[in-house]
């Protein structure tokens, strides 16, 4: 599918899970994706159990995709305590993999960070009591941190969040209750109401729900692999997400506001 001159289009997919089988099986999706879309979007566990060896097969299957691709890791990504090594396979393969940064793609700026757990709302687990749940609760809000700052950084018109785990409770509702504080984390929507996106994507929830929205009203989709093939088992297992071209005319606020501030009285 050729650019458009209006819009840049997104496919977004996390939980690949990819193992040392996988050989063969994503190289597919990949291709649509690529086909449809001017960037693809990966919203963490990646691989399986995080190893080298998974990295290497899912940066094989990647080489079929010729769209700039973004990545965010899950927490399957860091189960055999290599996360790095996952990271360096993709990012040799040409991922942009996120960690509390950001990057511009087609002049959308993207913010990504893995999030973390810790439950939502009234439901959120607070810092009280013994340090491990002090350690557990300073993690969550070490991720928003992180997004925060990736998300400070971005001075585009046009703006995409890329999480694993969920900032709101709406797009893991189908899960089990008894497991919706290891799902994601209300702290992970503070910094979207401080620097609003277009939109937010991330995975872990395979049986949440495809879309929600932040308190102020931001689209948030849940785009786990498991959950989009199970709900649309008739269509390639990624979202496409359209957004309009930066237009060169319209100054940034911030530039708009220096400009402003440089120029004479009167
Ligand atoms: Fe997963
Ligand atoms: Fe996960």
């Amino acid at each position: 599918m050729s650019k458009s001159a209006t819009s840049v289009r997104f496919a977004a997919v996390g939980d690949l899970h990819a193992t040392k089988d996988s050989a063969g099986t994503l190289r597919g999706l990949f291709a649509q994706a690529s086909a449809a879309a001017d960037v693809l979007l990966l919203c963490g566990d990646l691989t399986d159990y995080g190893t080298a060896e998974e990295a290497h097969v899912l940066a094989e299957e990647l080489s079929a995709v010729s769209v700039p691709i973004v990545a965010v890791l899950g927490n399957h990504d860091y189960e055999s305590g290599t996360p790095q090594l996952v990271c360096e396979a993709l990012s040799r393969a040409g991922v942009r993999v996120l960690d509390g940064e950001a990057c511009e793609i087609e002049g959308v700026g993207i913010a990504g960070a893995k999030g973390f757990a810790g439950g939502f709302g009234r439901g959120s687990l607070g810092s009280w009591g013994e340090p491990a749940i002090k350690q557990f609760v300073q993690e969550a809000l070490h991720e928003a941190m992180k997004l925060e700052s990736a998300l400070a950084k971005l001075r585009t018109q046009r703006r995409i969040a890329l999480l694993h785990y969920s900032p709101i409770a709406g797009t893991v509702a189908g899960e089990p209750v008894d497991i919706f504080p290891f799902l994601g984390s209300s702290r992970l929507e503070e910094p979207l109401l401080r620097y609003p996106v277009d939109a937010v994507f991330h995975g872990h929830a395979h049986r949440g729900t495809l879309e929600g929205r932040t308190v102020n009203g931001v689209p948030v989709y849940n785009v786990a692999r498991p959950l989009l093939l199970r709900l649309h088992p008739d269509q390639p297992p990624f979202r496409l997400f359209e957004l309009p071209r930066e237009r060169a005319d319209v100054q940034q606020p911030a530039v708009a506001a220096a400009l402003a501030a440089a120029a004479p009285d009167g």
